[in-house]
């Protein structure tokens, strides 16, 4: 395949979404254990704007994008667990193109009630699934705290939470609050009216999905005992030592994290929100500069590459 050319999106210079630059590519081979597929719609997430400004690095030139949604055109050597021609989203190592090549275990089944845009915009749950469960053993019965329960992550965050019987508090705008609350948080907190701390009582885990001043913040709500989880800033040791908690970074990624995911999406427990979708592939600098300043929303933005 290796004379047939695709378009992708490709960054060959960490900077501004300038950087994003519609390509030919040529088709990708799966090895063994592979599968190619060909993508109808990408996740976009802010890890993607954060590595094509250099806040992660990459070998350059690459193609953007970790979540899609698509169909099995090709099996590399080994691979039972897929067939061509079926409808699969998962974990895709660049996403923005019109195909990729995908470790066949990174991918499901798409659930037939979910769109591919909206199969597009699972990630979030994986993420959030590792960080309450895997890293913070989080409990039936137990109070959690999601901040941004209305973004990408929170969203989906605050749903799992519920489904395994904790009692969910998130933060979110007030224009956010109803759709946060029908999630299954019993409490929404306005963060913008008064700080979050002063609103809500200790709880036994936090996950916090906006960092910064909001991470600093939130050592003081943790119950001792009781665990903070960030996705975005490595947490302090030493702030943890002194309120007594656990305080980690818990952007895992497991296998294990994404299997549990899928049988959720598949029972329609937990479902994304697909805040907007752009189009063609062409867009997927506007959609970046979505993603870093469209200011408040809920749910996800997703790149549709095919119809
Ligand atoms: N480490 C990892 O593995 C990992 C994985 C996924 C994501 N992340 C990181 O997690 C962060 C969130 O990702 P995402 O996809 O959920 O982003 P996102 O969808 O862009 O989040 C935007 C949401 O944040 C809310 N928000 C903004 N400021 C807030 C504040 N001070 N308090 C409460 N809510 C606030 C907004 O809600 P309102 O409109 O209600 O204000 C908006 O819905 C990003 O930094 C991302 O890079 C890390």
């Amino acid at each position: 395949m290796k004379d047939i050319h695709v378009q992708a999106i490709r960054v060959h210079a960490y900077g501004g979404s300038d950087q994003l630059r519609l390509e030919e590519v040529p088709v990708p081979a799966p090895g063994p254990g592979e599968v190619l597929i060909n993508i109808v719609a990408s996740g976009v997430n802010p890890i993607d704007w954060k590595i094509r400004e250099g806040f992660m690095q990459r070998p350059l030139p690459y193609i953007p994008g970790v979540e899609a949604s698509g169909v099995v055109v090709a099996l590399g050597e080994g691979v039972t667990n897929r067939k061509v021609g079926e409808a699969v989203y998962g974990a895709v190592d660049g996403s923005y193109a019109a195909c990729a090549v995908v470790p066949s275990e990174h991918l499901f089944p798409k659930p037939t009630h979910l769109s591919f845009e909206e199969a597009a915009a699972c990630g979030g749950a994986k993420t959030a699934w590792g960080a309450l469960f895997e890293v913070g053993k989080l409990e039936k019965g137990q109070r959690v705290l999601i901040h941004a329960g209305a973004g990408g992550v929170g969203h989906l965050a605050v749903q799992l939470a519920y489904h395994a019987g904790a009692y969910v508090i998130a933060t979110s705008a007030a224009e956010n609050a109803a759709f946060v609350a029908s999630l299954g948080a019993s409490e929404v907190i306005d963060y913008k009216i008064a700080p979050f701390e002063t609103q809500i009582a200790p709880v036994d885990a936090v996950l916090d999905t906006v960092g910064g001043d909001t991470l600093d913040r939130s050592y003081q709500l943790v119950k001792p005992g009781g665990v903070l989880l960030c996705l975005v800033n490595q947490p302090s040791p030493e702030k943890a030592a002194a309120a007594g908690i656990r305080a980690v970074w818990a952007g895992t990624k497991t296998l294990h994290a994404m299997q549990e995911v899928a049988k959720l999406l598949d029972k329609d427990l937990i479902r994304p929100y697909v805040r907007k979708v752009f189009a063609p592939l062409s867009s997927a600098a506007a959609a970046q500069d979505y993603s870093q300043l469209g200011g408040p929303g809920r749910g996800k933005i997703v790149l549709k590459i095919e119809e």
